[in-house]
């Protein structure tokens, strides 16, 4: 083909994915939206220490939740590490005392879909610990089966909610007795797009698409954080909670290889490390500039947004926690 022949080929504006500069600029364009994408706030320049205080983190074996112990634990914390898997939470408590110096860590087990494990899990701390400084409620999944445990409940609303509210209710005393505490609860910005119907607790009238049913206990966690932080006022322990990011875990587990293939390809360029995911979880439970703020939502930048609508109506509040004070009672 000679050239007069070539210029007279017709082109699609599409041609240009095809073209080797196209991949070559994506690539180039990736990498500088992943070197700008550290949020305001840089836990290594706090100079807060935990000498003296005494930390539970749910969920502390993997992602964020092994971050944010560590961060506590090199701050000087006694620090325990809330899991469910003892060999997995074993090695993580080993790698955190290893890598900060500090062999103030240890491993308590509990299962947050199981009241029985939670109440277990609460008696011991209560009998060991003479007193809780931070609580932060980590432990979550996403993508999770449809299935009733066997508290009659939904396995992610126990999970993701009923477990870690059940735990804080029972470790609440205990805080204001330490106080000034802190209660970190992990949402997501997924909250907004969750519906509240209590008949979801039970496994009824849910549909189960992608991440619907984890939006709806992420929008509880939010929704009860605020109306807890209601009725802790004047008692010197605050709760807030928060949004991490869209952070390289391993919280696609349950979804689908194709799932975690798009979201780990993406990942790379424009999602958080877990360390990054961790900041706004140590941000509040820990900096000097969230001292005394209670019943807020955090953005993943520690910025103080509003959460959705839903999460803003007191009343709805109320009911949500008085819901849940009476399911977590029976059981
Ligand atoms: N990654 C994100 O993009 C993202 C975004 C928004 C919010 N979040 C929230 O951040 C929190 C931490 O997630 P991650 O991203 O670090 O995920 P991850 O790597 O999957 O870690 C989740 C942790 O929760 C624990 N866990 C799950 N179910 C449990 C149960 N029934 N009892 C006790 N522990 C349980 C896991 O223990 P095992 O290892 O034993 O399973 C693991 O330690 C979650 O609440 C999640 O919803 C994450």
């Amino acid at each position: 083909m000679n050239v007069f022949k070539l210029f007279q080929m017709e082109w699609m504006w599409t041609d240009i994915f095809s073209h080797p500069l196209w991949a070559l600029s994506t690539l180039v364009l990736g990498l500088v939206v992943r070197s700008q994408r550290r949020g305001p706030w840089d836990p290594r320049a706090c100079r807060v220490e935990l000498k003296g205080k005494t930390a539970i983190v749910t969920g502390a074996n993997t992602g964020i939740g092994k971050c944010v112990a560590l961060d506590f634990a090199r701050r000087g914390a006694r620090v325990i590490l809330a899991c469910r898997n003892e060999a997995r939470g074993s090695a993580a408590m080993l790698e955190i005392r290893q890598r900060s110096g500090n062999r103030d860590v240890h491993l308590r087990l509990v299962d947050t879909s199981s009241l029985a494990s939670v109440r277990e899990f609460a008696e011991g701390i209560l009998r060991e610990e003479t007193q809780l400084h931070i609580l932060v409620n980590n432990a979550g999944a996403s993508g999770l089966k449809r299935e009733i445990t066997p508290d009659q409940l939904e396995v992610s609303f126990a999970t993701n909610h009923v477990g870690p509210f059940l735990l804080t209710t029972l470790l609440l005393d205990l805080m204001k007795r330490s106080a000034p505490a802190r209660i970190v609860n992990v949402s997501s910005t997924n909250h907004w797009r969750g519906k509240v119907d209590f008949s979801h607790f039970r496994g009824n009238n849910l549909t189960y698409t992608m991440d619907s049913i984890y939006n709806h206990t992420k929008l509880h966690n939010v929704i009860c954080t605020n109306e807890l932080a209601r009725r802790l006022q004047g008692t010197g322990v605050t709760a807030n909670s928060l949004h991490p990011g869209v952070v390289m875990t391993e919280v696609m587990r349950h979804y689908s290889w194709l799932i975690r293939f798009l979201f780990n390809l993406v990942g790379i360029f424009f999602f958080k490390s877990p360390e990054e995911g961790a900041v706004s979880t140590i941000y509040c439970a820990v900096s000097e500039e969230a001292e005394g703020i209670t019943g807020k939502y955090f953005d993943s930048d520690c910025s103080l947004v509003l959460p959705a609508p839903l999460a803003r109506d007191p009343a709805l509040a109320l009911k949500d926690y008085e819901f849940c004070e009476r399911l977590t009672a029976k059981l």
